[in-house]
């Protein structure tokens, strides 16, 4: 489905909700079902190269023995992993994606590591089907950004967390800062002559500005929310390795990427070729890229709370 027309055919109406809004969703989700399987197979690669990321998100989020935390677009499920040991005894971790397959590669992977305290559920970070309170920590790793509307899924993590659960998020930075998939994303657009992503459509970048997401969160009704970078650096042996393993998981590139013919996916290639020079090592590709980690926690207790204790 053209994304284009989807975008318009929802922001006719007086509101994105409704059918067209499902469809699109839909249509984003089924993006990142086309990526699964690639995850699966990259799994130990995305971990390794968020190790710091995941390890600056559970210094923000310190979980402890017996509580329960749930990790959102977990993809392979890395950063819940992580976490597993830090929960026992006592205490749980659910995995949790909007994708069922992705969630499959992550149970396959806890089974693998013998992790009895883990489990996975499908769920729409937008639309969390989980009761109130219900978490001491959530996680979410280069997940947020590709949510239609982020603010809508900033709630949903606040309402699904105890007064006093604490959350820790992990997006990608600006798009000039992250050259190694920024190319990607640029030399697409040079080819296809139209941004990629279109205007108005989610994509890496979207929570890109440490300002625009301190205040997503804050709107959210999160309190002591803090945002700092952090390099991510991406290296690969070679051009080939590194096109192949960044188109394969490019969620939402698959499919445009899949439908060129033979000549145009040829000359794409060329153009990222030409663009990637400047990295290049004598050792392979070395690409700057950085993350933004944003940490809050849900508030004791709300104003309205206070009010209510306080019988006002
Ligand atoms: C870039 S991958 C990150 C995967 C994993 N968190 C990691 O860091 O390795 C993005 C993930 O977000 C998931 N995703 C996209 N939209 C989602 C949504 N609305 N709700 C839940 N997960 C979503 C995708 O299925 C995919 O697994």
């Amino acid at each position: 489905m053209e994304a284009k027309s989807i975008v318009e055919r929802t922001e006719r109406g007086s509101s994105r909700e409704g059918a067209a809004a499902d469809e699109f969703r839909a249509h984003l989700h089924g993006m990142w079902g086309s990526v699964a399987r690639a995850w699966g197979e990259h799994a130990e690669y995305a971990d390794a190269r968020g190790a710091a990321v995941t390890a600056r998100m559970l210094e923000l989020s310190m979980p402890q023995p017996g509580e329960r935390l749930l990790e959102l677009a977990c993809g392979a499920g890395g950063v819940g992993l992580a976490a597993a040991e830090r929960l026992a005894p006592g205490g749980d971790v659910v995995l949790s994606d909007v994708v069922p397959e992705m969630t499959a590669i992550a149970s396959a992977r806890a089974g693998a590591l013998g992790l009895g305290n883990v489990t996975t559920c499908v769920l729409d970070l937008e639309r969390i089907e989980q009761p109130d309170g219900s978490y001491d920590v959530v996680l979410c790793r280069e997940g947020l950004m590709f949510a239609p509307d982020p603010a809508r899924a900033a709630r949903e993590i606040r309402r699904v967390l105890r007064p006093g659960g604490r959350v820790a998020l992990a997006v990608w930075g600006p798009r000039d800062r992250n050259p190694w998939l920024g190319v990607v994303l640029d030399a697409v657009s040079a080819q296809l002559g139209k941004p990629v992503p279109p205007p108005g459509i989610p994509g890496p970048f979207s929570l890109g500005d440490a300002d625009k997401l301190a205040a997503l969160l804050s709107d959210a009704e999160l309190s002591d929310v803090v945002i700092s970078e952090l390099p991510v650096p991406l290296r690969a042996v070679s051009f080939d390795e590194w096109w192949a393993r960044t188109c394969a998981l490019a969620g939402p590139l698959a499919k445009i990427l899949a439908s060129l013919p033979a000549d145009a996916a040829q000359a794409l290639r060329a153009r990222a070729r030409e663009a990637i020079r400047a990295y290049e090592t004598p050792d392979g590709l070395e690409f700057p890229g950085l993350a933004l980690l944003a940490g809050g926690r849900r508030a004791e207790c709300s104003v309205s709370e206070v009010r209510w204790i306080s019988g006002e």
